[in-house]
């Protein structure tokens, strides 16, 4: 007999996605769905899969252990969050007014608003305030399934003020249920005192800000924003080359405002991803099939800048790149922390499957970080993050879109959302930390 601690039983659907990562092309889609299914999990990995009759074959439930009622219900991976920029201060409503009555989001960046503003309240915050905005954030991702999340620096752009953020991304990573993966962007914006200096800042990030990024361990990948109102692919390929002689792995925005070549930057850098891709043209598609560089389409950015993605999920998928999905969650292009509300627009807009999404937010997301061997599926040997939806069938995740489906979320065996709402505050890591929590001037 296989003892377990938890486990969940009797789904109408257990969505494993088993089965090797990254899924591409006709795999994308490939949900490896158990009808009748159940999962075990002891000390936070999984220790069975299967249908109800092996799983009473086969399991036994210490007297302790945890059982969950999966009967009429879906079951699902956690979501993985490939893309976010989770430690910032402030928020910028104001410019959502401004460009719902027009305004470009370049036009407001050229201003001094746009990412600089951001930084400058980011700069502010102490990072005892930075800590405290990143769990209510943080609990609102767990309220939607997700369990793990990468999240980026890139608000700072000045040595001190991005090992500020890296550090609070470290701390909320150690007192948080979900796990995150830090990435070094300071390559995100020249700031505005460096202005007439850029190459002088470009010179920076690589001479100090890197080493010191890798000294301390504060990041495991770099990311540069390659874009005309940020940095060129030339001064691009100077961070990430230092990055990848100081052991960081390699993302890219890439081709989110014009095809400026990103995404073919990244591909012939062996970036593990290149994200956004709204513009990325049928040469930069071919580079990242050629390539070991996984796609991560951000469609709730493109939504919220009202841009289309016009079926880019599909292209790619036919090309045979692997797909992942991600929030983008930060204040200017995408402020929701909600995979469930990327899901849909990656079909609707995007092309995907319901299906071939779902893998997305899932095994794909963990690949793109990287952890495909630890998280994205449910398999045994890997870490029990799962969530419980109260519908009969994963269609209705996208289908029956902005419910909550009275979710219930098993973060490495842990029982840490309860039907739609956050388990055990009490005295937990989590209290004083009520999902709705909006600390002044900030979400
Ligand atoms: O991914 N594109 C660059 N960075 C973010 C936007 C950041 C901001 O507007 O503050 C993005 O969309
Ligand atoms: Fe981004």
């Amino acid at each position: 007999m296989i003892d377990a601690d938890l486990a969940i039983v009797d789904a109408a659907e257990l969505v494993t996605v088993r089965g090797g990562a990254p899924r591409r092309g006709a795999s994308q889609g490939d949900l490896g769905i158990i009808e009748r299914g159940c999962l075990a999990a002891q000390d936070g990995l999984i220790v069975f899969v299967g249908d109800e009759r092996d799983y009473r074959r086969q399991v036994r439930l210490l007297r302790k252990g945890i059982e969950i009622d999966a009967t009429g219900r879906t079951v699902l991976p956690g979501f993985v969050d490939p893309h976010t920029h989770l430690p910032f201060a402030g928020s910028r409503e104001r410019e959502f007014e401004q460009r719902l009555q027009g305004a470009a989001y370049e036009e407001i960046a050229s201003r001094g608003g746009g990412i600089l503003a951001t930084v400058e309240a980011t700069r502010r915050a102490s990072y005892d305030a930075l800590v405290e905005l990143g769990k209510s954030r943080l609990n609102r991702m767990l309220l939607h399934g997700t369990t793990t999340a990468e999240a980026k620096s890139g608000y700072g752009l000045t040595l001190e003020d991005e090992l500020k953020q890296l550090r609070v991304v470290r701390a909320l990573d150690s007192i948080h249920p979900i796990d995150l993966v830090p990435t070094f962007l300071g390559a995100h914006a020249v700031p505005r005192e460096r202005r007439h200096e850029r190459d002088a800042y470009v010179q920076e990030i690589v001479d100090r800000m890197i080493p010191e990024v890798a000294r301390e361990g504060l990041a495991r990948f770099c990311d540069v924003f390659v874009e005309e109102i940020a940095f060129t692919p030339r001064e691009a390929e100077r961070v990430l080359k230092a990055a990848a002689e100081h052991g960081l792995g390699l993302r890219v925005h890439a081709d989110q405002l014009r095809d400026g070549g990103g995404a073919a930057l990244a591909a012939r850098l062996g970036a593990i991803a290149a994200d956004h891709l709204e513009h990325t043209g049928e040469e930069g598609i071919r580079a990242l099939a050629a390539s070991g560089t996984d796609a991560v389409l951000l469609p709730g950015a493109a939504f919220f800048l009202r841009r289309r993605l016009a079926g880019l999920g599909r292209r790619l998928v036919d090309a045979r790149v692997p797909v992942a999905l991600g929030t983008d969650f930060n204040p200017g292009t995408c402020p929701t922390e909600a995979m469930t509300a990327i899901l849909p627009l990656a079909c609707l807009d995007g092309g995907l499957s319901p299906a071939e999404a779902i893998v997305a937010a899932t095994l794909n997301a963990a690949h793109a970080l990287g952890l495909a061997e630890r998280v994205g599926s449910l398999e045994a040997g890997k870490e029990a993050d799962a969530q419980v939806l109260a519908v009969p069938h994963h269609l209705h995740l996208v289908y029956h879109f902005g419910d909550s489906h009275g979710r219930t979320v098993v973060k490495r065996g842990r029982v840490v959302v309860e039907e739609g709402a956050i388990a055990g505050t009490a005295g937990g890591p989590l209290s004083g930390t009520g999902a709705t929590d909006k600390p002044s001037g900030g979400f």
